[in-house]
């Protein structure tokens, strides 16, 4: 089996979750051969697609499934969603070790690294199929679910990017090093607004910046930033099918989308928030 490089690179990044999770010292993860181990010996096997479960429960419902990370796969690949992935690579700029949680098939991370080359990436997803999606795309890839702690060792990153996906203020504060930044977005009550009144999609809840900010500020992140990314697109009937596909809205009933084009409204607010020094 070909290990992915990337998954040996970010090793130094990672935790064994088990001692992490008994608040164990030296909780440091090694390679030998097809698995990682930690000093008392707990082991993880890479599996064949690449990526390494150190998930410590079975994947939650609300984990996306193949079919919803195959339909984003699609829309993002389309390029709708460039200037939001352009803004996130800009803010991203400078930092050396950077994880993405909820990354899905870390189409965001994938930007970032292509456009800072020495900069480390590590991609987190509680679904094993986005995770595998992830590994094929060259990332160090794991599953691991961001509620309950992430395999991540304390203070070992300079960013973390977190993008419509959960948050964990608390954890994401640990996981940075000193003058480190998570960098969130989001989509505001405009975002899709016209494909959502349509087709009766999930509204987007409303008081989101305040609770955003009181959440970080409570695990000691301060804002640091703010950036709106807005901008109007049109999409073909396939590409409106597969932005109902990957969302939440896969998990709800709606009316179909049908074969027609639209012109959708994107607007994600993206913020960023640092650690104390
Ligand atoms: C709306 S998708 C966004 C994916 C990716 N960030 C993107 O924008 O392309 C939300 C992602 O969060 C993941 N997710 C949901 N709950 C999670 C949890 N508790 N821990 C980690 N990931 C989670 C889902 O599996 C899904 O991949
Ligand atoms: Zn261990």
């Amino acid at each position: 089996m070909k290990i992915p490089p990337a998954l040996d690179e970010a090793l130094p990044l990672l935790a064994c979750p088990v001692c992490a999770a008994r608040q164990l010292p030296d909780a440091t993860l090694r390679r030998e051969d097809t698995s990682l181990r930690c000093e008392r010996r707990h082991s993880f096997d890479i599996a064949r697609g690449g990526y390494v479960n150190l998930a410590n429960g079975p994947e939650p419902a609300n984990a996306d499934s193949a079919a919803m990370v195959a339909a984003r796969e699609r829309f993002l690949g389309s390029g709708v969603y460039l200037p939001l992935r352009q803004a996130l690579v800009e803010m991203l700029s400078g930092a050396r070790r950077v994880l993405e949680v909820g990354a899905g098939s870390g189409w965001y991370l994938s930007g970032v690294l292509a456009a800072h080359s020495h900069t480390l990436g590590l991609a987190s997803d509680v679904s094993v199929a986005a995770a595998r999606r992830a590994a094929q795309h060259g990332l160090a890839s794991i599953v691991a679910d961001t509620w309950s702690g992430l395999p991540v060792r304390a203070g070992a990153l300079d960013a973390l990017l977190c993008v419509f996906a959960p948050r964990n203020a608390a954890e994401f504060a640990r996981m940075l090093a000193p003058g480190g930044r998570v960098v969130v977005a989001w989509p505001t009550p405009r975002h899709l607004a016209g494909l959502r009144a349509q087709l009766d999609l999930l509204d987007v809840a409303q008081g989101k910046q305040e609770q955003l900010g009181a959440q970080m500020a409570a695990a000691g992140l301060v804002a640091a930033g703010h950036r709106l990314v807005a901008f109007e697109a049109d999409c073909d009937g396939a590409q409106v099918r597969d932005l109902v596909a990957m969302g939440p809205n896969a998990f709800h009933s709606h009316q179909p989308p049908g074969e027609a084009s639209q012109r959708i409204e994107v607007s994600v607010s993206i913020d960023e928030f640092v650690a104390g020094t």
